[in-house]
């Protein structure tokens, strides 16, 4: 029996194939991946009441000269001459480009796989038949078990075409002498009926065979590879927003399949962590890894949410914690989307939700919901500030906006904490008896927040305590 709290519970803000390359060989039981599926197109963040939504992540891919890189390192040959023959016939396209950043990370997953260890590869029909060839590749088409496909009913659009309505799932091994563990379904109703009568048809070599009830295993019928699982819907209690998020139905099948209790679990694209809450529930030991805040938020508001109480026991890492780690790994990053990340993380620090819209909203860049009808309104600075700009926050407090938040890595002036001081007080409408008072205090319209502040974990006054989303 494995205690709950000795579990390993290791959560990575980072690129995952840094991460895969420094962990040991053979040290994980059972890998699950939901890589982007080269869909080309940008994945949202859907936030309740029409509060908006935000890029948690990109799905393109380009041919950069890390491509060319990772070819030409590539020392597992036959992928590399697999990669070379599509970069031959397809040109050294988006897909391509897919490709071969999947195989590199997915040849250091082989090598941390132990000898008994599972991998199940999450796609769908956009990529999967390039993707099955790379698999072949590196695990060997022996060490190919199944294609699962997972059946889910939603609403789709009207293209003219059959719904798609599945993904596939394949599953590997890395030898022949694999852990595995059968799981079993219930009979049909018709099956059931037969049982009842004594009785079960089989078709064996063509022929209808008439078996005994006793030979029909008690348990139910082996489970197959066709999955019918409801997708995350949009009322479902689990849905935490996250773009792409899988059912944890789906999640503690693999892993009631393929691990023990005890075992590491590893999802290097967790996304908002379903691998991880499936691992955490069936006490295996877990890491996730994940390139966006988005995803880390996700997982912190996964667990606030879930009765494991286990938050503090998460050993996150590359969460940065000093303003010199948030300054080289997000404002002076060269990517625009890593100082996109600078916002995200002062937003999601401080309980709001990041906003991905510029221009038309004028400079805001979080919301924290107050309640159904008013809002907090959060700019995040990272360069130089004016009074100008915390006078324009100001002047965007109307209607629902209540409260601006400036946040800033600079230290204010004298007379920017001056202007705030007097840019009013929150004034509090009738609110229901429900609404729980999480201060005595005055509640500055204008707050001011350094980096600094936020890093040391101190929060913006806010009228009552509401559960954030993220
Ligand atoms: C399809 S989603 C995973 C969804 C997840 N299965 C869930 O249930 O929430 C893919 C995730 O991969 C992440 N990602 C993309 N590239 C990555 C990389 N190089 N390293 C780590 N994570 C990455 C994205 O940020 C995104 O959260």
């Amino acid at each position: 029996m494995v205690d709950r709290k000795d579990l390993i519970r290791k959560l990575y803000y980072s690129d995952n194939l840094p991460i895969l390359r420094s962990m040991e060989d053979e040290s994980v039981d059972l890998i699950y991946l939901d890589p982007p599926f080269n869909s080309n197109r940008a994945y949202n963040i859907i936030y309740p009441d029409d509060l908006g939504q935000v890029t948690a992540f990109e799905d393109t891919w380009y041919w950069t000269p890390e491509c060319d890189a990772h070819i030409h390192d590539m020392t597992h040959l036959k992928t590399r001459s697999i990669l070379d023959a599509l970069a031959n016939a397809m040109g050294k396209s988006q897909i391509c480009a897919y490709l071969v950043n999947m195989a590199v990370r997915l040849i250091e997953m082989r090598r941390i796989l132990k000898p008994t260890g599972s991998i199940y590869l999450h796609c769908n029909p956009t990529a999967s038949h390039y993707l099955k060839i790379v698999m072949d590749a590196i695990f060997g088409t022996n060490n190919f078990r199944n294609e699962i496909i997972w059946h889910y009913r939603r609403w789709t659009g009207k293209a003219k075409k059959f719904q798609c309505l599945h993904d596939v799932v394949f599953f590997y091994t890395k030898t022949s002498d694999y852990s595995f563990n059968i799981l079993y379904t219930d009979y049909t109703t018709g099956s059931r009926e037969r049982k009842v009568q004594g009785v079960l048809n089989r078709f064996k070599g063509g022929e209808t065979h008439f078996v005994s009830y006793k030979s029909v295993d008690e348990k139910g019928v082996r489970e197959n590879d066709v999955w019918n699982i409801p997708f995350v819907a949009p009322s479902a209690k689990e849905r935490l927003g996250y773009p792409t998020q899988k059912p944890l139905a789906l999640l503690e099948k693999i892993l009631l399949a393929s691990s023990n209790e005890g075992d590491l679990v590893l999802d290097p694209f967790c996304g908002c962590g379903t691998t991880v809450e499936a691992a955490e529930k069936l006490k295996r030991h877990w890491i996730g890894i994940d390139i966006t805040y988005s995803s880390i938020a996700a997982i912190k508001e996964r667990f606030r949410r879930q009765k494991y109480n286990v938050w503090g026991e998460i050993q996150i890492f590359g969460e940065p914690k000093t303003e010199g780690e948030v300054e080289k790994n997000l404002i002076n990053s060269q990517s625009a989307s890593a100082r996109k990340e600078f916002e995200k993380f002062c937003v999601t620090s401080i309980g709001g939700l990041p906003n991905d819209k510029m221009g038309a909203d004028g400079g805001i860049d979080g919301r924290i919901p107050i309640d159904k009808n008013e809002i907090a309104i959060v700019s995040v600075k990272s360069g130089r500030i004016s009074i100008e700009q915390i006078r324009a926050l100001r002047g965007l407090l109307n209607g629902k906006n209540k409260i601006g938040i400036f946040i800033t890595k600079v230290k204010p002036t004298k007379k920017m904490k001056l202007f705030a001081n007097q840019s009013g007080i929150y004034e509090f409408p009738d609110k229901p008896e429900k609404v729980v008072f999480r201060t005595q205090e005055l509640i500055p319209r204008i707050q001011i927040l350094t980096l600094e502040q936020i890093l040391k974990g101190v929060q913006p006054i806010l009228p009552w305590a509401i559960p954030n989303k993220f």
